[in-house]
């Protein structure tokens, strides 16, 4: 099934969304973006991800024009047009903001209005056998961008530096590409954020490592402990990840996924661990248990189709 997309309040199916080449977010990569998705056809910790929307845009003085009950609707009224939400599939939900349509310069004034686009498609879900059996990683070459230069805590369309970190990892056989920061410490995987457990504790590198602060990480730190398992940030090394017990990694979309392989090595046994079990069904369980019974939980709670 085809994405239906609100370009600038107006609403078109995938063929007929357009903006002009003069966007600077088309000619320059000038922009922010927020993946999100749903559970019980709820959009899950949206207040989070308007929150860090704002913050990555700005930084690099870009206003959002719209209100936080007006960025809620301009969703809800993209879902209703492709027909998903409450009682069907989850969804997938993108929005961008760029800077607008301008003269060729890098001059803000040159763009009087920032355009705005949400995407919205019924969510492709992993399969559960990916949860079950883990998947590899690639330790790349491409160096996550320093933080002094654009700060990979800005959520910005400009993705050139994750695109070729995920080009990398393809070419060498691996579902995501695990990236290390310019001194050479572990900072995250192109589209995801990464964990390592050893001794029954998950780390994750700290935010000034140079990566997204990502909401799924997020959320794992504090609900870790709910489940008896202690997360926290910790400077890690290439070491830490070949050596550990279990590791993961954390997105929106793919909520926690066992890594058991990196390049040809084998994480601990090789098989997802218990650490990493227990916090996705504990996400699993806080994600569900958030959303039911707003809105749509109940008609969400009926089997779907
Ligand atoms: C570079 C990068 N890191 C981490 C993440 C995970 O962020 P979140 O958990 O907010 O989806 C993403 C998600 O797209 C990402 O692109």
């Amino acid at each position: 099934m085809g994405a239906t997309v609100n370009v600038n309040g107006r609403v078109f199916d995938q063929e007929h969304a357009v903006i002009s080449v003069f966007d600077h977010g088309f000619l320059y990569g000038e922009g922010v973006y927020e993946t999100l998705r749903t559970y019980n056809g709820e959009l899950f910790l949206l207040d989070r991800h308007i929150r860090r929307l704002r913050a990555s845009a700005s930084m690099l003085a870009l206003t959002v024009p719209l209100t936080d009950g007006e960025i809620a609707s301009r969703f809800q009224e993209t879902m209703a047009a492709a027909a998903i939400g409450p009682g069907g599939p989850e969804a997938y939900l993108r929005i961008l903001v760029t800077r607008g349509i301008g003269e060729l310069t890098y001059d803000p004034a040159a763009c009087p209005a920032p355009s705005i686009v949400v995407i919205a498609k019924p969510l492709e879900e992993l399969p559960e056998e990916m949860y079950r059996r883990g998947v590899k990683v690639a330790l790349v070459d491409i160096v996550r961008n320093h933080p002094g230069s654009v700060n990979p805590i800005i959520k910005s369309n400009n993705l050139l530096n994750n695109a070729l970190g995920m080009q990398e990892a393809v070419r060498r056989g691996a579902f995501e590409g695990v990236m290390r920061n310019y001194r050479g410490e572990l900072a995250e995987c192109t589209t995801a954020n990464l964990f390592v457990v050893r001794n029954g504790e998950a780390l994750t590198p700290p935010i000034d490592a140079g990566l997204l602060a990502g909401i799924t990480r997020e959320f794992v730190l504090e609900t870790g402990a709910s489940v008896g398992i202690e997360v926290r940030e910790a400077v890690l090394k290439d070491a830490d990840l070949l050596e550990a017990d279990e590791a993961f990694l954390t997105s929106t979309t793919r909520e926690i996924l066992p890594i058991v392989q990196v390049d040809d090595r084998a994480i601990g046994s090789g098989r997802p661990g218990l650490v990493t079990a227990a916090l996705l069904a504990a996400y699993r369980n806080g994600a569900r248990k958030s959303t039911v019974g707003m809105a749509g939980g109940v008609a969400a709670a009926a089997p779907s189709h």
